[in-house]
């Protein structure tokens, strides 16, 4: 693989193969169901469902979607100058983020346990008649593959991963569901089996749009938010959200000399007290109550003015409006509006999600450092808000355009362009002065008060950068430029290993009692006889005598090497020392793809190689003073049958991180083909500089995705006038 000359060919561990051998189901049990599940004696044999929908106990769900073990490809690594790299677990193996493309059941299956919030907003079980997203093939595959058995085929589907999500999560950790009316109701029972009746938390209806007429209902205006926990103690931080204004009007009727609003509060509360001493008069609180505060701090808030005196001589406490956290936020949200057209926040497909409404959510049930995930993330508002907010985060989807979507926006967090840095302020920054790393590191180097407020509020969050990673999907001329490490790990994940996380460097990987050793990426990196004398060593050092098993892995072995292992086995010295051949297989080849489908026929679609689509060239015309008109339409799938069906600009490409420009980030046109609605990429776009100075040098970037999950990308210079 790595440094191969071979890259049309994928990667197999004689006989071992990409597809993990059959073994029993692992995963925890569903819960034991409640009491009232069970029916009363009298009424006789009752058939009751106790288990999700598609539960088998002793295959979990593989019955229906068997587990197949993949490695992730690691495509991109978004790093910023001023990162803090979190750190590094099982999960987090770089300390950065991650946002994976692929199915999210089996991204999940290759996670390990350790979430602290999942939110999910699943595609909605609606009929057959939905409206496509994005328009990858994947996406579109992953409608039928939910439609295909109606109500019982998309609660299965949906509950497969829900099983999974139950498994990721901490035992303080929370689930949310965003479904509505369709099928809510339905899933609600099945998490009631997934997580336990005990670990329903809240039901949260959000008021999704404006009431509006309905001639023959109740007009449906709202969605439906499940949320469970993983166990009875979930974390949860009230919210609260501010007064409106005709509560202040009513309940806040005093107004300082400083034009402060205040309400008078209570001074006793429930439970016989004690008399104390206001102002040097003894007061006795009133019959079974008592004064709220120590005699300290009576002194305290009378001598500062926050305790005063009714007309009858009653004490009272002056509660400040800029004091109240609000008003505590309930079960109904009707305060947080959809995104709307004008919204900063936009990217322009349907079920974006508001950022408030995440907000919420992530602030209602995590701190910060938390990890935070979304596995149908669309395009990233959970993500974004997470990264705003100071928690790590795990992100997937099945659509590439939508990942890319993702990793735009959370790349304008981290870097915003010049151009949006430039809309806050008055003053316009001078070159080289623009980037938000740059002031994260050195708050002094602009003037910008608001500028310098953010940098400084960001510095106190944890800011890592993160990794886009594919899985199933693979790019076939990245598969060459695995690194050591890297290429040790897609191995692990190819034999169905975990890495090793001990401290002995000769161990890689573990699976079951068996130690892993793992030779060097290149096809001439053979198995040397040294090699096997130190595994053999860190085998004996690590296990008991009956489990001293180790397996060396690699593209050759020494003959010396071979010698020396058998060698050890044959003079007792009970450590058994076996190797595996790693065999490229071409991937165009009908071998690779029966022998990871001969689990399940439907995994042929999402096991492919690819390769990312061509964009020789930007062509640009100027239209007038600093406006131009850019021109990808040579861009062109490089996959078989593929079609370009989005394109991205970013007009002030900088440090290698394409943030697109806003506005930018989904350029496509709707298609109708054959009666099915699709998206093609437009590939012309017009765009003036504005914040730029005359003559001035840029460097403008294009990325194009194709609906089989390829992206690619041109970046070239070019002077404004
Ligand atoms: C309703 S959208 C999510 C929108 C998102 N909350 C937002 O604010 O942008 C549902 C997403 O689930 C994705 N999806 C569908 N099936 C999937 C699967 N099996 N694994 C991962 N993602 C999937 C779709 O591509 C789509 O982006």
């Amino acid at each position: 693989m790595a440094e191969s000359e071979k890259p049309n060919e994928a990667l197999d561990l004689d006989g071992e193969g990409l597809v993990a051998e059959p073994r029993p189901a692992y995963g925890p049990e569903i819960p034991q169901q409640k009491e009232f599940f069970k029916i009363p004696a009298r009424f006789g044999h009752v058939p009751v469902a106790e288990e999700p929908l598609g539960y088998d106990k002793d295959r979990r769900f593989e019955g229906h979607y068997p587990r197949i073990e993949l490695p992730f490809q690691a495509v991109d690594v978004v790093k910023t100058g001023a990162e803090r790299l979190g750190e590094v677990t099982e999960l987090f193996p770089q300390g950065r983020n991650r946002l994976f493309f692929g199915d999210c059941l089996h991204v999940m299956r290759m996670l390990p346990e350790s979430i602290d919030l999942i939110y999910i907003d699943p595609p909605f079980f609606s009929g057959r008649n939905y409206n496509l997203l994005f328009g990858d093939k994947n996406e579109v595959r992953s409608f039928s593959d939910i439609w295909e058995g109606g109500m019982p085929g998309y609660i299965i589907w949906l509950n497969a991963r829900l099983y999974e999500m139950k498994r990721l999560l901490k035992p303080t950790g929370s689930i949310f569901v965003h479904l509505d009316w369709h099928a809510a109701h339905y899933v609600k029972c099945e998490m009631d089996r997934i997580f336990g009746y005990e670990n329903f938390v809240s039901e949260i209806v959000w008021q999704r749009v404006t009431i509006h007429g309905d001639a023959k209902r109740f007009a449906n205006v709202h969605d439906v938010l499940l949320w469970y926990s993983e166990s009875e103690r979930p974390k949860h931080f009230p919210q609260y959200a501010e007064h409106s204004d005709k509560y202040i009007e009513s309940h806040y009727t005093g107004i300082d000399s400083d034009g402060r609003r205040y309400q008078l509060d209570n001074a006793t509360a429930a439970g016989q007290g004690p008399a104390r001493i206001f102002a040097g008069k003894k007061l006795e609180p009133p019959p079974g109550t008592h004064w709220r505060w120590s005699q300290e701090n009576i002194d305290e808030y009378i001598a500062s003015g926050r305790i005063i005196f009714t007309k009858t001589g009653k004490p009272r406490y002056k509660r400040y409006l800029d004091q109240s956290k609000g008003v505590i936020i309930g079960s109904i949200w009707t305060d947080i509006p959809p995104v709307n057209s004008q919204a900063q926040e936009r990217i322009g497909y349907p079920t974006q999600k508001p950022e408030q409404l995440l907000h919420r959510i992530i602030s209602s049930a995590t701190e910060t450092g938390d990890v935070v995930a979304d596995f149908f993330c669309g395009g990233g508002t959970t993500l974004a808000v997470a990264q705003k907010l100071g928690r790590r985060w795990i992100g997937c989807d099945i659509s590439r355009v939508a990942v890319a979507l993702t990793a735009d926006r959370i790349a304008r967090i981290l870097a915003p362009s010049l151009n949006d840095l430039r809309k806050q302020k008055s003053k316009k920054i001078k070159k080289g002065e623009s980037l938000f790393d740059d002031i994260v590191e050195n708050p002094t180097l602009t003037s910008v008060e608001e500028a310098k407020k953010k940098a400084v509020e960001a510095s106190l969050l944890p800011t890592t950068g993160y990794s886009v990673e594919h899985w199933g999907i693979y790019e076939v001329n990245r598969l060459t430029k695995l690194s050591a490490e890297e290429f040790r790990r897609f191995v692990c994940r190819c034999y169905g290993a975990r890495e090793w996380t001990g401290s002995d460097p000769n161990i890689h990987g573990v699976k079951g009692n068996e130690l892993l050793f793992i030779g060097g990426p290149k096809e001439t990196d053979v198995i040397r006889p040294e090699q096997v004398k130190a595994f053999a060593q860190s085998v004996i050092a690590s296990r008991k005598p009956e489990e001293r098993v180790g397996i060396m892995i690699g593209w050759g072995m020494d003959p010396k090497a071979r010698q020396y292992a058998e060698q050890l086995m044959a003079h007792g010295e009970q450590v058994q020392i076996h190797y595996i051949k790693l065999r490229l297989w071409p991937l165009a080849g009908e071998e690779l793809k029966s022998h990871v489908t001969r689990k399940h026929p439907k995994y042929k679609d999402f096991f492919a190689f690819i390769l990312p689509p061509d964009v020789p060239r930007i062509g640009i015309t100027r239209l007038g003073p600093m406006k131009y008109r850019f021109d990808v339409s040579e861009a062109r799938s490089m996959n078989t049958g593929g079609k370009i069906i989005n394109v991205q600009w970013d007009f002030d490409f900088r440090n290698g991180i394409f943030s697109a420009t806003q506005g930018y980030q989904l350029c496509r046109k709707e298609k109708k083909d054959k009666g099915q609605s699709g998206f093609e990429g437009e590939t012309v776009v017009e765009y003036a500089f504005e914040d730029v100075e005359p003559s001035s040098e840029v460097t403008i970037a294009c990325r194009v995705q194709d609906d089989l999950g390829g992206e690619g990308m041109k970046a070239q210079k070019m002077k404004v006038e």
